[in-house]
């Protein structure tokens, strides 16, 4: 699969594992996807702890509040933050928001990844955070931000629902919409093709018609000329009323 949104589309979370084998080589595809991630100033302000061995993937199943269909996952990856580090640079919006989008750009690259090799995925927010400190001997310094489940899914879930564009797209302002944002797009694009035909058929016409000039001193065709303009800009202006709502 190549298409990026083909990919993001067909992303799901996983609900059961397979206890299968995932090679490390993969394995660090899906951090090196992580830690590619953007971030504030580029801090990369994150760590990655591995968690394979059964009993400890048990007991943090377990501190997710009982979703112990992860234990069956191949490895955990637990994303942490120093939060400090951005703290330094952004103040309370580095620690408390910088940080956060952060790991959650690592994650959702990790997860990426991971389907693009074929492999499934579970987003871990739901945990008791000083429960996988103690576990995991985390300092009290550093911030437990996601788990990611990586391993075979058992199968694939059904899509989830997902909002259309037009309830929650705005255009320049807060609440201000468009019927049909997606069709409007293509419309934009299909006006900007047919302004360069227009114009490239502008530019061979006027060659034309000044060769026409030099041999017979003839006039070039008003009518067809403007009738073909007029055409042009009505439907642009239709396009545009068309599809702007005003709430
Ligand atoms: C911040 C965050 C926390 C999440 N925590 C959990 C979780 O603890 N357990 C779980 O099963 N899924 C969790 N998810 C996954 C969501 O439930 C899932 O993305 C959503 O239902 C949409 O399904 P999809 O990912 O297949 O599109 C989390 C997702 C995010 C972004």
């Amino acid at each position: 699969m190549s298409d990026i949104l083909d990919l993001i589309k067909s992303r799901r979370t996983i609900k059961e594992f397979q206890p299968k084998f995932v090679s490390w080589e993969n394995i660090s595809r899906v951090l090196d996807a992580g830690r590619h991630a953007p971030s504030c100033g580029n801090l990369q302000n994150w760590k990655f702890i591995l968690v394979y061995n059964s009993d400890q993937k048990q007991s943090l199943a377990e501190l997710c509040y009982g979703q112990y269909e992860i234990a069956l996952a191949w490895i955990l990856i637990v994303v942490c933050a120093e939060p400090e580090k951005a703290e330094r640079y952004y103040g309370s919006r580095g620690r408390n928001l910088y940080t956060v989008q952060n790991c959650a750009a690592v994650t959702q690259n990790m997860l990426l990844e991971a389907h693009s090799l074929g492999l499934g995925t579970r987003w871990v927010g739901a945990f008791d955070e000083e429960g996988v400190r103690n576990l995991l001997n985390v300092p009290a310094e550093i911030s437990i931000q996601s788990i990611v489940a990586l391993g075979h899914a058992k199968d694939t879930p059904e899509k989830p629902p997902k909002f259309p564009l037009e309830p929650i797209t705005y255009f320049s302002k807060w609440r201000s919409r468009i019927k049909d944002p997606a069709k409007y797009m293509n419309d934009i694009a299909s006006i900007l093709a047919r302004k360069k035909d227009a114009a490239a058929g502008a530019v061979k016409q006027v060659i034309s018609e000044g060769k026409e000039l030099f041999k017979s001193d003839s006039k070039p065709d008003a009518k067809d000329e403007s009738g073909e303009k007029d055409k042009t800009e009505k439907s642009e202006k239709k396009t545009e009323k068309e599809y702007i709502i005003n709430y």
